[in-house]
């Protein structure tokens, strides 16, 4: 299959709209990351972005609206919290767990009585739902490896797999949704982004987070998020995460050098390492290290890095989401210094 390849013209919006009604898949720009965008109410169509992806079958999908009013059909019911976190935090990256409307294919909920519902923020992924219809994406990469945050990652993972790839440039906050479950008493953190637990706090008060977020699920543990069990984000490289001062961290990595070993540091710190160093973001500044971690992590293999030594962020705010992504692409590996 040859993989068009759109701008943002209302010609190209209008045939990207056109291919998603037809049940063909193409990827589109979100504020977050990349996502494989299908027809979410066609199940055949939503099976093929599993065999695009090569995506485990019990992985859910994420149904993404333009509007509101679209939610009601979806959703068997909208607790009160989620209508106000909706109302706060919609359109953006905020994903929320709900009991699932008979009309959502198996396909999209992988046989759970749930299903995950989003509102993108960003002008061309919602001009291509209005122009088409609800839309079932995960993020555009091969299973596994890290998000793709421009166009160009994407056809790296997804040519000649997919109809169309359209090209919004790169994606602005570089991680995915926060992903909260809003089925029971308490809203739950399945996945953090964006929309950290202290704005969720702001709207409903008390907030859980589970317990998958940072630590290894046990054997045979079931998984309120499956996309929590699997092995994420990963390149090549082993990545392993040193937590510690910039000095310790420094001292850690000048000690271990050797032929593959790369540091992936904070920006600024690379003048203290005696490996090649790649950078994600100023040492406080979560924001940008969001923007950055998955490219860093795609880029760690370009450079032909066998072992990357990686600075640990701090887990306050979209940090949180941060640690999150590297502590999976680390197989959960941390060396604690200091
Ligand atoms: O920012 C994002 O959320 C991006 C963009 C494209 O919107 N999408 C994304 O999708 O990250 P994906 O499929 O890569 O991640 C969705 C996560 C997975 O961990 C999946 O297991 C979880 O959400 N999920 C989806 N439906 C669920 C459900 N019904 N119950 C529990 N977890 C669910
Ligand atoms: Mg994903």
């Amino acid at each position: 299959m040859q993989t068009l390849h759109l701008t943002d013209s209302r010609e190209d919006l209008q045939r990207a709209a056109a291919l998603l009604r037809d049940g063909e898949l193409v990827a589109i720009p979100t504020e977050t990351v990349y996502g494989l965008a299908a027809d979410a109410l066609n199940g055949a169509a939503v099976a093929a972005i599993f065999k695009a992806k090569g995506r485990p079958a019990d992985n859910p999908l994420i149904v993404h609206i333009a509007h509101r009013a679209q939610l009601d059909a979806l959703v068997a019911d909208i607790p009160p919290m989620a209508e106000a976190l909706a109302q706060a935090y919609w359109p953006g990256p905020l994903t929320m767990i709900f009991r699932k409307a008979a009309c959502i294919p198996n396909e999209v909920s992988a046989g759970l009585p749930t299903v995950a519902v989003r509102m993108p923020s960003h002008p061309i992924a919602r001009q291509i739902i209005e122009r088409s219809c609800p839309l079932a994406a995960p993020s555009a990469n091969r299973s596994g490896i890290p998000s793709p945050t421009d166009a160009k990652r994407v056809a790296e993972d997804m040519d000649g797999r997919i109809a169309a790839v359209v090209d919004g440039g790169t994606c602005e906050v570089g991680v995915e949704s926060t992903v909260v479950d809003v089925t029971g008493d308490r809203v739950r953190v399945l996945r953090p982004g964006a929309v950290t637990v202290e704005m969720l706090k702001q709207v409903v008060g008390e907030v859980e987070v589970d317990d998958a977020v940072l630590h290894q699920l046990k054997k045979h543990a079931v998984a309120a998020s499956p996309g929590m069990k699997y092995k994420h984000y990963a390149p090549n490289a082993r990545v392993v995460l040193v937590k510690g001062s910039p000095s310790a961290y420094a001292q850690y990595v000048n000690t271990h050098a050797a032929d593959g070993v790369v540091a992936l540091c904070f920006d600024g710190e690379e003048s203290t390492l005696s490996v090649k160093a790649l950078t994600y973001g100023t040492r406080n500044d979560h924001a940008a290290q969001a923007h950055r971690v998955f490219e860093a992590l795609r880029e760690l293999d370009e450079c032909g890095a066998k072992i990357a030594y990686t600075a640990c962020p701090s887990p306050d705010g979209i940090g949180l989401a941060v640690y999150n992504r590297l502590l999976r692409a680390a197989g959960f590996e941390v060396i604690e210094l200091d």
